[in-house]
């Protein structure tokens, strides 16, 4: 087990009717004044923004409100919020929304406490000294970006999609009502599920030993969302499947789930250029993915995928056989994506590549040739081509 920071000062406030208690939560927070930021339309259709103004009036907080925040959140939206929140003379940035809402909102938080380009954070080429408090009213079980450290913002400049992670940005509190989530699509449903998993995933697969606990964390996580995600696609409104899926949403990317390893997230980057070149649902990019790089990487420990086959997805143990066993486990994960209509390629995630367009990817993806992706198997430029490959 490696040494770890387990930092995690978002205070969650979860169940029926939550979000009647927004306005009291930004009061105490001591704000002058409130950025509403929210996405296309469904906060608005819902009802849910109307009510959310309503209880920021009730609390007598004064704020501006900015919708518009698109899936794969763009530059151009942040620098819009940085402007009006500058204009504004705004303190607090509440969310209202899923991963999007949340990153856009981060982003703005960095451009408004920071002089300069916001983009230098998620380019690298600086570090932040400041955010913007953030709340978030969560709409959807899926990124994890309520109570994670990260933002992920795509450049319409280049169509580069970039993370950054700094413990700064962490949510001051998160307001999560699963029944909010009710009136998603069955696509976003299943995607988040997959977004879920695979933030313990990335974690899980791992070199490092002695981590029995995170380990049973994680695999206890991965089994409550596949068996929650199976009930929500016969029926969506399913109060407690919801609950599940929410609550494992925050706990899988708030580090719980990593405690101790060493995180792969080869995965992760590879979705995300397929993201940012190709705007394709987060988690639906994952699952189109994980097969190829799981069988591309397994053989560097294949008794970490046999444990893996073995605990989450009901594979009989086989300890003479651990390559069998993991190859297996992967087949099944395969089988559970299918059986809730998400895709195992990147043709069935609706995109064709063509060999120039995996050669631009796995450049993109490389940083232009100048960094490896991945733990478990670190992956350089090559490698991240070939797997793109398989995934075709
Ligand atoms: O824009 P609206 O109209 O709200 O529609 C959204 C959007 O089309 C819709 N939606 C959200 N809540 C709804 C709803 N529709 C009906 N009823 C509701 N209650 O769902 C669609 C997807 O929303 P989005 O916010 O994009 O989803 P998600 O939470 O999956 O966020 C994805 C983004 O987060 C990034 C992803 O890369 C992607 O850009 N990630 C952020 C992370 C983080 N900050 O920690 C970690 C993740 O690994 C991920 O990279
Ligand atoms: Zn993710």
């Amino acid at each position: 087990m490696v040494n770890f920071e387990y930092y995690t000062p978002t205070k969650v406030i979860f169940g029926k009717n939550a979000e009647e208690k927004t306005g009291e939560l930004v009061k105490a927070q001591g704000c002058k004044k409130v950025l509403v930021h929210y996405g296309g339309n469904s906060a608005k259709r819902s009802g849910l923004l109307d009510r959310i103004c309503k209880s920021l009036e009730k609390a007598g907080i004064d704020f501006v409100t900015l919708g518009g925040v698109v899936p794969n959140p763009h530059l151009g939206k942040v620098h819009e919020g940085i402007a009006l929140c500058k204009k504004e003379g705004v303190d607090f940035i509440l969310a209202v929304g899923g991963g999007s809402v949340i990153d856009s909102g981060k982003a703005i938080g960095y451009g408004v406490a920071n002089e300069g380009e916001v983009w230098d954070f998620y380019a690298k080429t600086r570090v932040p000294k400041a955010c913007l408090p953030i709340g978030a009213v969560l709409t959807i079980a899926a990124a994890g970006s309520e109570m994670s450290n990260s933002s992920v913002i795509t450049n319409e400049d280049g169509w580069l999609k970039r993370g950054y992670n700094d413990d700064i940005c962490r949510c001051r509190f998160a307001v999560m009502n699963p029944e909010l989530t009710y009136t998603l699509p069955a696509y976003q449903t299943a995607s988040g599920c997959v977004d879920i998993m695979m933030h313990t995933m990335e974690r899980y697969f791992t070199k490092e030993t002695d981590t029995a606990l995170t380990d049973g964390i994680g695999e206890a996580l991965i089994r409550t969302v596949m068996q929650s995600a199976r009930i929500l696609k016969e029926n969506p409104e399913n109060y407690d499947a919801r609950a599940q899926v929410m609550w494992a949403g925050s706990l899988s990317h708030n580090g719980l789930t990593g405690c101790g390893t060493v995180g792969d997230w080869a995965s992760h980057q590879l979705e995300h250029e397929l993201g940012g070149m190709f705007d394709v649902a987060h988690g639906a990019g994952l699952a189109a993915v994980w097969g190829s790089w799981a069988r591309y990487v397994y053989k560097e420990k294949p008794e970490r995928f046999a444990q893996f086959a073995v605990n989450v997805m009901g594979v009989a143990n086989d300890d003479s056989h651990p390559e069998k066993t993991a190859l297996e486990g992967i087949k099944r994960m395969e089988e559970f994506y299918h059986a809730i209509d998400m895709p195992i390629s990147i043709h069935e995630l609706g995109v064709d590549l063509t060999e120039e367009q995996i050669q631009e990817l796995a450049y993109k993806c490389s940083f232009m040739d100048k960094r490896t992706i991945g733990q478990f198997k670190v992956l350089n430029r090559q490698d991240i081509e070939n797997i793109y490959r398989m995934a075709k």
